[in-house]
């Protein structure tokens, strides 16, 4: 395994205090005030891996990252360099702390090496049934009794990616955003088979973190916040197709409009405030008006139809992007969510 910059890592060592009741029977639980896990795996260190291994070594536990090639540990290593500098710059972090945190991280190319006994193994792989299952078919003989077994799917059900697993009652959804270091919400979806204990202790290990878990009762599609935030880009894609604005007037409204707004008042206090009657009006209005539609939009099935990727590719909705525009992006969206994080403590 290797530390940042190809360092040497301390493998595996525990992080703080004693978490759960792991024995043989693979029985999990807590009985004390909540605590990180001790070690964390996260399989998979694309765009969601490498800031939930940091996230997880924020608040104290050691966190693994596995990838297939030693590339994609490389940008892993250089975002979680990039954000915990940015965190620094922004008093979040000590300069101190730094090395500490750091210094929980490892990383590793062989999935033997990953201790894959540890108390979370949070998959995070490719949004794909019969990727993640495959993957699951190699691990799961390799995690301890009392592993938890987390897959961070924004889309697919849990009864199916469960499916094939000998012990479906540790296995549950756990769903972050993007970037997961800096994102307070974490989605926590119990699968029907799902154990309560294992909820539990998931919702527990994720508070541990300073986060806030939100349990979701019922394994749909999409959750909750990718389904409120799908029902609003399917009526930006409708907005822009029928001519009332563009793409970019679309950003706008919502970055400096309903954006900043619900960092503070979600949709139903929202409701709550602007009173009730007069918002009856407007759902009688405008319900029956806005889209339903079921395909990809035409604008999007274009844009991939000419191979477009979005920003990892150079080109997306809004246009084109190079590394420096991308880079100062991730920046400019990590100094507002961290300036948010100190404001929020005022409201
Ligand atoms: N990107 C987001 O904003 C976001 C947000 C929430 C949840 N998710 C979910 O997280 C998961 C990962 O998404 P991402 O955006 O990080 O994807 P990504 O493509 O950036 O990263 C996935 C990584 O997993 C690697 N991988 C694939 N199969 C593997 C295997 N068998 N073993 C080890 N590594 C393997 C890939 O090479 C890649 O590096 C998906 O299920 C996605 O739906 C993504």
């Amino acid at each position: 395994m290797t530390g940042p910059g190809g360092a040497a890592g301390p493998g595996g060592t525990a992080g703080q205090g004693t978490t759960a009741q792991q024995g043989g029977t693979g029985q999990v639980g807590w009985t004390n005030a909540p605590l990180p896990p001790r070690s964390v795996v996260c399989v998979g260190a694309g765009t969601m891996g490498a800031g939930m291994a940091l996230a997880f070594a924020l608040g104290g536990s050691a966190a693994t990252m596995v990838a297939r090639r030693q590339a994609t540990l490389d940008t892993a290593w250089r975002r979680i360099e990039q954000s915990v500098g940015l965190m620094t710059a922004a008093g979040r972090l000590r300069d101190a702390d730094t090395d500490a945190v750091l210094g929980r991280i490892t990383a590793t190319t062989d999935l033997d090496d990953a201790e894959l006994t540890a108390d979370l193994v949070i998959e995070m792989v490719a949004e794909d049934v019969a990727a993640k299952r495959e993957l699951y078919r190699v691990i799961e003989p390799l995690l301890g009794p009392g592993t938890i077994l987390a897959t961070c799917t924004s889309s697919l059900p849990l009864a199916e990616l469960a499916a094939g697993l000998a012990r479906p009652g540790q296995f549950i959804g756990y769903h972050w955003f993007n970037p997961p270091e800096l994102v307070d919400l974490v989605e926590i979806v119990p699968a029907k088979q799902t154990a309560a204990t294992v909820t539990d202790l998931v919702m527990a290990f994720t508070l541990a973190i300073g986060k806030q878990p939100v349990r979701v009762a019922a394994d749909v599609p999409g959750f909750i916040a990718n389904r409120l935030q799908y029902a609003l880009i399917r009526e930006a894609y409708s907005l822009v197709e029928t001519g009332v604005c563009t793409p970019a007037e679309v950003d706008l409204v919502v970055t400096t409009g309903l954006g900043p707004r619900w960092t503070v008042i979600g949709p139903f206090l929202s409701v709550d405030l602007a009173g009730l009657d007069v918002h009856q009006a407007v759902v009688q209005q405008l319900f029956p008006r806005l889209s339903t539609a079921a395909d990809v939009p035409p604008l999007l099935a274009a844009l991939r139809a000419d191979g477009a990727l979005g920003v990892k590719g150079g080109h997306g909705v809004l246009g084109s992007y190079d590394d420096d525009q991308t880079r100062a992006i991730a920046e400019r969206r990590a100094r507002v969510l961290l300036g948010l994080d100190s404001l929020r403590g005022l409201a």
